[in-house]
């Protein structure tokens, strides 16, 4: 059922603010001061370091996680695609905090990674959308994203449910080893109740994305870029675009774009700009600015101050909500998915069931 809409999804990117309110009342029972994990929980004060393993787009949601536990609890972390993890032989010390993430549970090569790393790691904890999956059985501690049942192949409310879920484990990570203090842990996890709203806010700007994603529909390729924790999200944003719309993207870390593919800039090419107001900000405009100066179309996705101060020369803006700057790769997944999403329907593609795709990867 498509409740009215023309995709699976389209219903799945309208669902987010819904089913992340659900995620955020899992995690956050009772006035939600602090996060509760079910079980026995983990006890971050015991772990030395984290190991994250996953693939697509559940690997860039851990990606984008990388950047909360290293600031937030000072937590030294490594993140591998689960084909190149299992295959290498990492050593895995007896300290370390062994992090799967799957929508399905069942991909094979992040199973094979988990299956590694038994006997070797701490705690093996999995976050999953399918409580009966393999993985999450298999696991000593299963998280569910309650992002409820994802038709479209392309992730979408599993992918901002997965951040949903680890950035309140950075938050319990910071309280457990006491790198944040209480009222900072009470003021980051206040502002992620905000994220229904903000969500809203982002979704509500349907009408200018679809308008910039007309542009894209005509590209051949089109670069995404972002920095710091909006980097993983460039990379998710092409990849969105790649397997529903088969236009060639990429994603880049706004500061390597002089080292290579800004080269590629010229009048045809579309350059999507993720670029929240923060501390990062002018660094992005400025790498923004040396791709209009090469005549590239830049989509600048910012909050209405980031729009006023460097909307000149871009070829089309999308305003977001003003957000808490740890939020912003969650709010800023939604234009993200939107622009893939109207750039297919542009060019007439199977949104849902994309070529070449399955919904679940049990091959290796
Ligand atoms: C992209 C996408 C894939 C999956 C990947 C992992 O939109 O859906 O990249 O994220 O196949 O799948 P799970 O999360 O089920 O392990």
């Amino acid at each position: 059922d498509k409740a009215g809409h023309k995709h699976f999804m389209a219903k799945e990117i309208a669902e987010q603010p819904q089913v992340i309110g659900e995620a955020l009342n899992h995690y956050l029972p009772a006035g939600g001061a602090e996060v509760v994990l079910p079980g026995n929980g983990i006890d971050f004060s015991r772990i030395e370091r984290l190991t994250m393993v996953a693939c697509g787009t559940a690997f860039y949601a851990c990606l984008t996680a990388k950047y909360w536990f290293e600031q937030l609890a000072r937590l030294p972390v490594e993140v591998d695609i689960a084909s190149e993890f299992r295959y290498r032989e990492p050593p895995i010390t007896p300290g370390t905090l062994a992090l799967f993430v799957s929508q399905s549970g069942e991909t094979a090569d992040t199973l094979a990674a988990l299956r590694f790393c038994e006997g070797k790691a701490a705690q093996i904890v999995s976050v999953i959308n399918v409580p009966e999956s393999s993985i999450a059985r298999e696991s000593d501690l299963a998280l569910p994203i309650h992002a409820g049942v994802e038709i479209g192949v392309a992730s979408t409310k599993a992918f901002t449910c997965q951040l949903t879920v680890l950035l309140m484990l950075a938050l319990k990570a910071a309280a457990d080893r006491g790198t944040l203090d209480a009222d900072e842990i009470a003021d980051h996890l206040a502002a992620m109740r905000g994220l229904p709203q903000a969500l809203n806010g982002a979704l509500d700007q349907n009408d200018e994305i679809r308008a910039a994603a007309q542009r894209l529909s005509e590209a051949r390729d089109v670069l995404f870029l972002g920095r710091g924790q909006m980097y993983p999200l460039a990379l998710e944003g092409a990849l969105k675009l790649k397997e529903i719309s088969y236009i060639h993207a990429e994603g880049y870390a706004s500061g390597e774009l002089k080292h290579g593919p800004i080269a590629l800039i010229d009048k045809h090419m579309p350059v999507v700009v993720m670029a929240p107001r923060d501390d990062l900000f002018d660094k992005t405009v400025s790498n923004m600015q040396e791709v209009m100066a090469r005549k590239g179309k830049v989509v600048l996705v910012s909050d209405e101050s980031g729009i006023a101060e460097a909307h000149e020369g871009t070829f089309a803006t999308v305003r977001m909500p003003a957000v808490h700057p740890l939020l912003a790769p969650i709010v800023y997944a939604v234009p993200a998915q939107l622009l893939a999403y109207h750039a297919a329907v542009a060019k007439g593609t199977d949104v849902d069931q994309p070529r070449n795709l399955a919904k679940s990867v049990t091959v290796e």
